[in-house]
């Protein structure tokens, strides 16, 4: 899985866009709760600094869909930037409109620089070869940090690579290798964990996974497609109604290949799709009608958890409820605490 890095080039003295992944949270004034994603970037962006390079750097921050929205402007993360560099870095007032090619035209070696939310931009999701091109236009060097993005085909991460000789950061690099070692040589028994809403999002990764885990953990809102696929009430729970057959082959694939494929037997569910006080835990097959499925239940948690003493690789890809409430939150939290 090694990729080719910064190292592996020459990048002195040249301009170079960096797509990180400064999608932080933050609070209603707008202050950043969790500046961890801004840190792990440090690394790159120090290295091309100390190598004279000129910095713009990139990102998404939410989901503004297309269009120009203030509060999900990139100020914040300028700010914090600026604040953890020790420098200023410049904000650009748009992507790639007069504000940032003017930017970047002036910039100087050593100097950072900040384009405004990449996702700003409608083509930006669509991948639009218009504006790929309008990325490259900017830089002599394209490098990619954007792990938590890396997923995502869009302009920034994905397009903009055709047109500019690219590289990966050193995040990209770090996670690649424990996720490298973890996938090719693993110690058994490996566990996967996976979370999230979607399976359609995640098929290629479950049928990856399938070839090389002894066991597969079904948490968050992806398991209520495969609940539905083998017949169970529920709810209003999240559910993609068209994979409901890829979530059956799913299931027979993993028996074929002898992999324990574990869903939650036990569920927190809420009569709004938020927390309440009479939120409670059901029976994977006993979710009421007009109820939603919000966390894994405790005996779950305990099954879980006490199959994860047994691994010896595990690896773990979201939250396994909507964690964003703490309420929901409790799942994701005690099997954390249990590994
Ligand atoms: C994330 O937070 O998962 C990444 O930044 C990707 O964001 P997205 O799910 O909005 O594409």
């Amino acid at each position: 899985m090694s990729k080719k890095t910064i190292r592996d080039i020459d990048v002195k003295g040249k301009k170079v866009l960096v797509r990180c992944d400064f999608n932080v949270p933050y609070d209603e004034n707008r202050n950043i709760t969790d500046n961890r994603r801004i840190v792990a970037a440090l690394p790159t962006i120090n290295y091309l600094l100390e190598n004279d390079c000129k910095v713009i750097l990139c990102s998404h921050l939410g989901r503004p869909k297309g269009e120009v929205k203030p509060e999900f402007s990139m100020d914040i993360i300028a700010k914090e930037l600026s604040r953890l560099l020790g420098k200023e870095v410049k904000l650009a007032k748009d992507v790639v409109g007069e504000s940032a090619k003017s930017l970047a035209e002036n910039l100087k070696q050593g100097e950072v620089m900040l384009l405004e939310n990449v996702r700003f931009e409608a083509g930006e999701e669509k991948n639009d070869e218009e504006l790929s091109k309008a990325f490259a236009s900017m830089a002599e060097i394209y490098v990619n940090d954007a792990f938590g993005t890396a997923h995502r085909a869009h302009s920034s991460t994905t397009g903009v690579a055709s047109y500019l000789p690219a590289v990966s950061g050193f995040l990209i690099e770090k996670e690649l290798k424990f996720l490298g070692t973890a996938l090719e040589n693993p110690e058994r028994p490996f566990i996967a964990i996976l979370g999230g809403k979607k399976v359609s999002d995640k098929i290629g990764v479950i049928e990856k996974l399938l070839e090389k885990v002894d066991v597969l953990m079904i948490g968050g809102a992806m398991a209520y497609t495969f609940f539905k696929s083998m017949g169970y009430n529920i709810g209003n729970s999240i559910c993609e109604d068209d994979k409901l057959d890829l979530a059956r082959e799913l299931m027979e694939k993993a028996k074929s290949k002898n992999v324990k494929f574990m869903l939650p037997v036990d569920v927190r569910v809420s009569p709004t799709f938020e927390p309440s006080p009479v939120s409670k835990v059901v029976k994977a097959t006993e979710i009421p009608d007009g109820w939603d499925g919000c966390d894994i239940g405790e005996e779950t948690i305990e099954i879980y958890s006490n199959e994860l003493q047994k691994a010896k690789t595990i690896i773990w890809n979201g939250p396994l409820g909507l964690f964003e409430f703490e309420d929901f939150a409790v799942g994701t939290r005690k099997i954390a605490e249990s590994l």
